[in-house]
């Protein structure tokens, strides 16, 4: 039997998942013992020309999708908090693991969605929605179990990166470079998340939940984006051997409170996080048995997400090799 999916939005990144499921499946069908079928795909504008087999569904109409028989797998790649929470709930109440690349909402409902999953015998998964391509997800759920995290710091949005990068090396303007980024898709559909830092504050939100078990209130959170530089602020970074990156950074002060921050920095060349350029993020992770480690790699973009998808999507199904069988998302709610 193949593995059904369905995907919800089809930009940048539902397109490249889509297009990724058909260049790499036999690669998948090697580890997953069988093919992944795309069943249907569901967009907001039913005008749009769309390059998708005549055999997937593509509609406008959730209920739709939520009809297919046997689907085994939600990827969820559309935009903000509503109605991506909703369908996720609907999905997982029928027992369909749902992936997601969409970290307002993990940030928002990520918790809620977990204990649903947990409540209905699935999982939800959300590599995809912090720094693009990098495993940060699975290296901080999986790999560091005995260690204790004290802080992380990190460069994650690959947007705000990329035009401090191309300012500086390229000397053209920060409009120019926001136009550059929005065209090879790094950019949000709004950008004002990537520049204002909040883009980056919902990924810090994210690893908070995640390292240390909750997220710090939101408010006491400070977050500047890199709207506010100055020529003045690039000229004293660059006399001074610096460079201007957005840092996100995290961890507990002596009292064990959380503290975390979105600041444009200078840093000095032996900084990590000095060298991490264009589109690229970069995450240091500090713990007490392990010291240092640093993380570094494309932070947006349609290949880089794609590529946390399907490692979402293969260690789901590696996992899980008997995808359960559909449940009506009606009758779930009777059951508990
Ligand atoms: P995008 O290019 O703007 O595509 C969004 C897709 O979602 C479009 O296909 C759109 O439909 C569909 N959509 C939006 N609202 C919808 C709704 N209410 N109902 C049904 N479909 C809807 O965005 P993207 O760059 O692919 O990003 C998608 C998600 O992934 C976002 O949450 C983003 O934060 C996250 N993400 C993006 C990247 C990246 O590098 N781009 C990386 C990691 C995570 P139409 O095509 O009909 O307009
Ligand atoms: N707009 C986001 C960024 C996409 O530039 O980092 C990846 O989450």
């Amino acid at each position: 039997m193949p593995i059904n999916v369905v995907l919800l939005g089809f930009g940048t990144v539902g397109e490249s998942v889509y297009r990724t499921i058909a260049s790499h499946q036999d690669g998948l069908r090697k580890i997953l013992g069988t093919e992944i079928v795309v069943k249907g795909v569901l967009v907001k504008d039913a005008r749009k020309p769309r390059n998708i087999a005549s055999d997937v569904l593509v509609t406008t109409d959730f209920k739709k999708l939520l009809e297919l028989p046997k689907i085994d797998a939600a990827i969820e790649a559309i935009v903000g908090v509503e109605p991506a929470y909703t369908y996720g709930v609907k999905f997982l109440n029928a027992g369909i693991p749902v992936i997601t690349a969409n970290k307002e909402m993990a940030a928002h409902k990520g918790e809620k969605l977990r204990r649903e999953a947990d409540a209905n015998g699935t999982e939800f998964h959300f590599e995809a929605a912090v720094a693009g391509g990098i495993p940060i997800i699975a290296v901080l759920n999986q790999l560091l179990h005995a260690n204790r995290v004290s802080k992380i710091e990190g460069i994650l949005n690959g947007t705000s990166n990329f035009i401090l990068s191309t300012m500086r090396g390229e000397g053209i303007s920060f409009d120019e470079a926001l136009k550059r980024a929005q065209r090879n898709g790094y950019a949000e559909a709004d950008p004002s998340n990537d520049i204002l830092g909040k883009d980056s504050f919902y990924k810090l939100m994210i690893i908070s939940e995640l390292v240390f078990g909750k997220q710090p209130e939101w408010k006491k959170v400070e977050c500047t984006g890199i709207n506010e530089l100055s020529i003045k602020d690039f000229e004293e970074a660059s006399a001074g051997g610096q460079r201007i990156k957005l840092v996100a950074s995290i961890g507990k002060d002596e009292d064990g409170n959380i503290t975390a921050a979105v600041e444009p920095q200078s840093l000095n060349e032996t900084h990590p996080l000095y060298h991490v350029e264009g589109v690229d993020n970069g995450i240091v992770v500090h713990t007490d048995l392990l010291g240092r480690l640093f993380l570094q790699g494309p932070g947006a973009g349609g290949l880089p997400t794609a590529s946390a998808i399907l490692e979402d999507l293969t260690q789901h199904f590696q996992k899980n090799p008997n995808p359960k069988p559909f449940r009506e998302a009606s009758k779930v709610r009777a059951i508990h």
